[in-house]
Order: C-alpha cells, then structure tokens, then sequence
C-alpha cells in the first residue's frame, strides 16, 4: 500500500469525513483527479433513470455536457419535459429522449425498454440512479413491496432487456447507484419483501440496496464475456430533495458537511466515461476507489447466496436465466 492509499484506506474507516464533504475534498486533491468534463461521451447513448431530481439530475447535467445523447427514464411526463427542456438550455445539447417508467412497476419498465429498444439503435451506458426510501411500508399494484420494486425489481428488467443492445456497443457500461447505508443491513434471502417483523424505512432500503450490490456483482459475472462493464458506487452522503424528504433530521445534524451533488456524482461519471482500463468490473466504488461489499461479517453473501437472489429476483419478475458464459 502506498502512503496515499494507506491514508485515503484510513479515512474510508472513520466512515463520517469520508462519506461526507471532506471525503471527496481530502481525495480528489491526493490523488490529482482528472476533471469530468475532459471526458467526452459523443456519440454515446445514455439511458439514465431518475434524472429529474438530485443525483440523477446532476449527472444528466454532466453527461449532457460531455456530449452524450440522454434518454431520460422518469415516472412523470411533466417533469421529463421539464428537466429535457432545462438540460438542452443548460449544455446546449439538444440530444435528449423522455421515456416514462415507473421503476415499481414490472409491466411499466417492460414498456418503457420495449419503447427504448425500438428507437435506440445504439445503447453505451445505463445509469441506474432512481431510487426512494418509504416511511411506510406498502405493497405495488404487483403485489411488491414498494422499496424493493423500485431498487431491484424495475432495474433488474430495465438491464434484462437492455443487455443485448449494450452488448452490441464497443464500450458498454453499467453503473448502480447504490448506497453506504447498505452496511448496517444483512439481507434475509427468505424476506426479499420484508414481511416479517416490523417494517422500518431505512432499514428496508439498506436491504434493497445490498440486494441491488449483489445483483450487479452477478450481473457483471454474467455480462462481462458480452462486453458489459458493470459496477456501482454510493455517493457518500449529497444534499438532495431525497436526502431532505427522507432523513431531514440526518440533514440538519450533517449541514455543511453533506457533498453538493456534483461531488455525489463525480465517481458515476468517472465510472460512465473514464478510460475504461482504469475500472475494474463488478465492484463497488465511492470516489473512483473500490471499496468493500461488507463492513461487518454478518451482511455478507456468498457466490451461492447472490445466485440464489439472482433467481428468485428472476423469477418475480419473471425474466429468463441469462447464463454466466
Ligand atoms: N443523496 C444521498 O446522499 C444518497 C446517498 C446514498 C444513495 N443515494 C441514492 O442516489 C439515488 C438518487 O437519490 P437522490 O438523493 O438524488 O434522490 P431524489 O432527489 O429523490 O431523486 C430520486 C430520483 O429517482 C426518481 N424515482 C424515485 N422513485 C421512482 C420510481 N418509482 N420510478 C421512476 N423514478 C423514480 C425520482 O423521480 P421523481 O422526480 O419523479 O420523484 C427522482 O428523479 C437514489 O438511488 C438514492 O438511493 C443518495
């Protein structure tokens, strides 16, 4: 380990600087960062979910400027139009799609990349960004349960069906956006829905984000022989109407100290349009560093456990086995 890892490994475990601001500060000034905008993405297709708020807008921001075509996945018409209209005026980049989908909904993610496939020639990058935390805990007009629709059950569709097109693309990427709170939760293989016990928000999203870790460790397994780069990062902690609207408390304790999204997103677009040779697949990374699926030894889940979650999520979903080679 060189002096500059051993320090930013050091910060990784105080968990609080390096989740927050002075993570991002602290390791974009050792490490000599290349700026996202040198990166340029013409000629790339971008579908992104959730662009219409936070990270997700933030990074469609980005990815706009550097020159991407977008097709921007949302639940709302309305505020797509919106958000394409700002993003055009903002980048000058006029090369952006509005596909609805709701990412709780099966049959509406069917929909939505049926839609996509038949006016996208070329898909490079899928950023699975939309993602929501619920006080309550209910179930889809499917019969879901709503946190774990929208993290694991629409993304895990979206990509079933748009895996062929990207493995078309001479650089395919996938990046999840996921989150640090996924370390304080084991995931109960037998409780995909959290039916048992009684239902907590944040706990029920710490699951849904280590099921969605777990797949995209599978997933890179199973697409890297097709070409398909596929990783995650977290964010750290980024001030976001989300983060106000879910834990204003945690919001008003961090102030300051919380990342500005472009901070949260830097390392989705290192991961989206860096020098692919500098990432590795099937790992997670908070600023453009991997770092560990676990940080107790109770979470953890073997090959076998993420297979078996691989099917069950399958078979809810009711998409076909996609074999490993
Ligand atoms: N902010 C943080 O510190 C932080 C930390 C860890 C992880 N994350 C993750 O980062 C991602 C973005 O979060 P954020 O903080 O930017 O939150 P945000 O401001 O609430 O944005 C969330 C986005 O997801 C969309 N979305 C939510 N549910 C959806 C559904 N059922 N179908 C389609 N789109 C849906 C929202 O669409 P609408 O505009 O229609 O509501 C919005 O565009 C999430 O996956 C979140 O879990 C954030």
């Amino acid at each position: 380990m060189t002096p500059l890892t051993l320090a930013d490994t050091l910060l990784e475990l105080l968990v609080v600087p390096s989740f927050a601001r002075t993570g991002y500060a602290v390791r974009r000034r050792l490490f000599r960062w290349e700026d996202p905008s040198r990166w340029s993405l013409a000629g790339r297709t971008v579908v992104i979910t959730g662009p219409t708020s936070g990270l997700g807008r933030e990074a469609a921001r980005s990815l706009a400027a550097m020159g991407a075509r977008l097709v921007l996945v949302g639940r709302d018409a309305g505020r797509l139009a919106a958000t394409r209209d700002a993003l055009a005026r903002e980048t000058g980049n006029d090369a952006l799609a509005t596909v609805v989908a709701d990412m709780a909904s099966v049959a509406s993610v069917r929909a939505a990349a049926a839609t996509i496939l038949a006016t996208e020639p070329r898909i490079d990058v899928l950023v699975d960004n939309a993602g929501a935390m619920f006080a309550e805990r209910a179930l889809t007009a499917e019969g879901a349960e709503r946190t774990f629709a929208t993290i694991v059950l629409g993304p895990f569709v979206l990509l079933a069906r748009l895996a062929p097109r990207l493995s078309e693309s001479p650089d395919a990427r996938v990046v999840s956006v996921t989150s640090g709170g996924m370390y304080t939760q084991a995931l109960p293989l037998d409780d995909l829905m959290f039916e048992r016990g009684a239902y907590h928000g944040a706990r029920a999203y710490a699951r849904a984000k280590r099921a969605q870790v777990a797949l995209m460790r599978e997933w890179a397994r199973r697409l890297r022989h097709r070409g398909v780069l596929v990783t995650a990062m977290h964010p750290g902690w980024a001030d976001t109407p989300g983060l106000a609207a879910s834990l204003p408390g945690f919001r008003e304790r961090l102030g300051r100290q919380l990342r500005t999204p472009a901070q949260g997103v830097d390392t989705l677009l290192w991961l989206a349009a860096a020098p692919r040779e500098q990432v590795a697949p099937g790992r997670l990374y908070l600023d453009r560093r991997g770092r560990p699926f676990d940080r107790l030894p109770s979470t953890r889940l073997s090959a076998a456990d993420r297979r078996s979650l691989w099917a069950s999520v399958a078979a809810i979903t009711g998409e076909p086995d996609l074999p490993a080679a």
